[in-house]
């Protein structure tokens, strides 16, 4: 049985990426939904066509996580798409945040990820894909989100990386780099209107829009999605100019 799994899929670009997956992936048998909202989850699923498996994981735990890897072992399912999509930042200096936070950002954008990854690539046969949610947030680093774009950095590494790696094994990993969307990480981030000049004023992306381009991307086997030319060109920018300059032109 051929599956997608979906980790961050109770809102936003996770779900989004769900009904996606539901309308253009035909290989695709069933959906396995993971998050820690239950009824988010439930919800989403009567949307859905497909076959779905709702896991309400905290995937930062390690028994939790022992749920999902029973279920894969039980249900002998392949997996063919990975979707590591769960993630959270927050806007502050450094020194302003809490210590719980700033270490749950890499927590869970980086140590789950890669954990949920580990965890499955042997439940991946040839021809797999792997989409990371990243952001525009790992071209340079960011002052006021500096513990965010560093794991973001991180995602956007290790998904090169990585897909170099399963190359042999015809897996192909995508980092999907959205610029900001309005979904419940702005809120979650304190990012309120006024908090920041920077993104009042910076262009939404819709998470529909994301996810869909995004899945084409990942099936064309691209490395780096990135939604609108605004953001396109940013990512130039950040290639071509000293960081220390763009962390100025991009300070939020
Ligand atoms: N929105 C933006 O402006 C933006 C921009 C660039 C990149 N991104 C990235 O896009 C991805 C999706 O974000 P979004 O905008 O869709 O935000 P969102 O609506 O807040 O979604 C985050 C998802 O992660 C899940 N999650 C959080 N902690 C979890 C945990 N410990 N275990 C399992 N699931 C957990 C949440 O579900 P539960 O609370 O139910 O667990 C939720 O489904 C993130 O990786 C984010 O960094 C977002």
């Amino acid at each position: 049985m051929k599956i997608a799994v979906i980790t961050g899929a109770s809102s936003g670009l996770g779900a989004q990426f769900a009904l996606s997956v539901d309308k253009s992936r035909n290989e695709i048998e069933e959906i396995w939904l993971v998050a820690r909202r239950k009824d988010k989850l439930e919800s989403l699923s009567e949307k859905l066509n497909k076959k779905t498996r709702i896991l309400a994981l905290d995937i930062t735990d390690n028994e939790n996580l022992s749920e999902y890897t029973s279920a894969l072992k039980e249900t002998e399912a392949e997996v063919s798409l990975l979707i590591n999509n769960a993630g959270f930042g927050k806007l502050g200096n450094f020194d302003e945040l809490s210590a719980e936070d700033n270490g749950g950002m890499v927590r869970l954008n980086c140590e789950a990820l890669t954990v949920f990854t580990a965890l499955t690539l042997p439940f991946m046969k040839t021809s797999g894909e792997i989409i990371n949610s990243c952001s525009i947030a790992s071209f340079a680093p960011n002052t006021r989100m500096a513990v965010y774009s560093s794991t973001k950095a991180y995602v956007m590494s290790l998904s090169r990386a990585l897909r170099g790696e399963l190359k042999e094994r015809k897996i192909n990993v995508l980092a999907a780099c959205p610029g900001p969307m309005d979904t419940e990480f702005l809120s979650l981030a304190g990012i309120e209107k006024g908090s920041s000049h920077t993104f009042d004023t910076l262009p939404r992306v819709n998470p529909k829009v994301m996810a869909e381009k995004s899945l084409i991307a990942s099936k064309r086997k691209k490395a780096v999605y990135t939604n609108r030319v605004f953001f396109k060109f940013y990512r130039v920018l950040a290639k071509l100019l000293p960081h220390s300059l763009v962390m100025k032109m991009a300070a939020t």
